[in-house]
């Protein structure tokens, strides 16, 4: 299995481009320990030839120009790409949008929950994923679910979604119906991700509220975890004057909480850990900074554009 990241960023990436936090601002003015990151999203390929994206960012032109493997085969004729197909985690703008940079009648099968898909059924924009090209395809909580090219090949990726904390896309928020502003359980869920044999590859969570037992059971003793590195403390942005929301009120866990995600994964024997989506006010995004060493001495990595890796 490859794993390719496409971008590593929060919402809005990094540098956010309104934002002048000393953070973003150290990308914008291009230092080297503050390395600019496009937004969520990773390549996922059994073979390193065909590939299927999870999320698709509004950054997503930018990404394929930048990853070789994503450009058309210059043998396959005057179309073509080596995209077959999109998993979406949530109906975020962070995630979707790029869906719309994917028309063009080429085939490809996108795949999320039915509320996902049902959000993106009443938006008629994503038409331009012309129908006759497009196939979308629910999944189902916990069911396994081989990936399919257009044309019905199998693609030797099985995904296993499971619903995790979080809360309906913040473009949807509905104010009227409490405090969970109308989330559902389909609206955020993770990605267990198998080879075709069954075995368990990694699991990709952007975006989780909280680590509930049963999610911690479910992670426990795994290969290699993506997770939600959105940000380092729950009130970051409030402290740092950029915003009036904790990370608990979008929908994130943070990092360096005592019940956040160093605290929470902990104990869970996780060989591998990558944190993602991280926001543009996140200091563990400095690569000298006393957080990112702190994030290293607890075991973490921090996920960059183009990081690579093949299991
Ligand atoms: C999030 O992860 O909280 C969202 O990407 C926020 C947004 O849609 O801007
Ligand atoms: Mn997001």
């Amino acid at each position: 299995m490859h794993i390719h990241v496409l971008g590593s960023g929060a919402g809005g990436g990094f540098p956010q481009w309104n934002c002048n936090h000393p953070i973003s601002r150290r990308a914008r003015n291009k230092e080297a320990s503050a390395r600019p990151r496009t937004q969520s999203s990773i390549a996922v390929s059994a073979d390193g030839r065909d590939w299927f994206l999870f999320n698709a960012s509004p950054d997503l032109r930018q990404q394929i120009n930048d990853n070789a493997v994503l450009h058309p085969d210059p043998n396959q004729g005057l179309r073509h790409s080596p995209i077959k197909g999109v998993v979406v985690t949530n109906a975020d703008v962070d995630h979707i949008t790029g869906l719309l940079t994917l028309r063009e009648s080429q085939p490809l099968r996108i795949y999320g929950t039915r509320r996902v898909l049902g959000i993106l059924g009443t938006n008629t924009i994503f038409n331009v994923l012309n129908p006759e090209f497009v196939k979308r395809e629910p999944i189902t909580l916990n069911q396994p679910t081989e990936l399919q090219h257009p044309d019905g090949k199998v693609s030797g990726i099985v995904v296993v979604p499971f619903a995790v904390p979080g809360k309906i896309a913040l473009w949807l928020e509905d104010a009227t119906k409490g405090a969970g502003f109308g989330s559902v359980e389909e609206d955020t869920i993770g990605l267990e991700v198998r080879d075709s044999r069954g075995k368990t590859a990694f699991f990709y969570i952007p975006g989780c509220a909280s680590m509930p037992p049963e999610l911690a059971s479910r992670l426990r003793g795994a290969p290699l975890v993506f997770f939600d590195g959105t940000l380092w403390t729950d009130d970051e942005m409030i402290k740092g004057g950029v915003g009036t929301k904790t990370g608990r009120r979008m929908g994130h866990m943070s990092v360096n909480e005592p019940d956040g995600t160093i605290a929470a994964f902990k104990d869970l024997g996780v060989k591998r850990k990558i944190f993602i989506h991280i926001n543009t006010t996140n200091p563990i995004l400095i690569e000298d900074s006393a957080e990112r060493k702190a994030c290293a001495a607890a075991g973490w990595e921090v996920a960059y554009d183009g990081m690579d890796i093949k299991i």
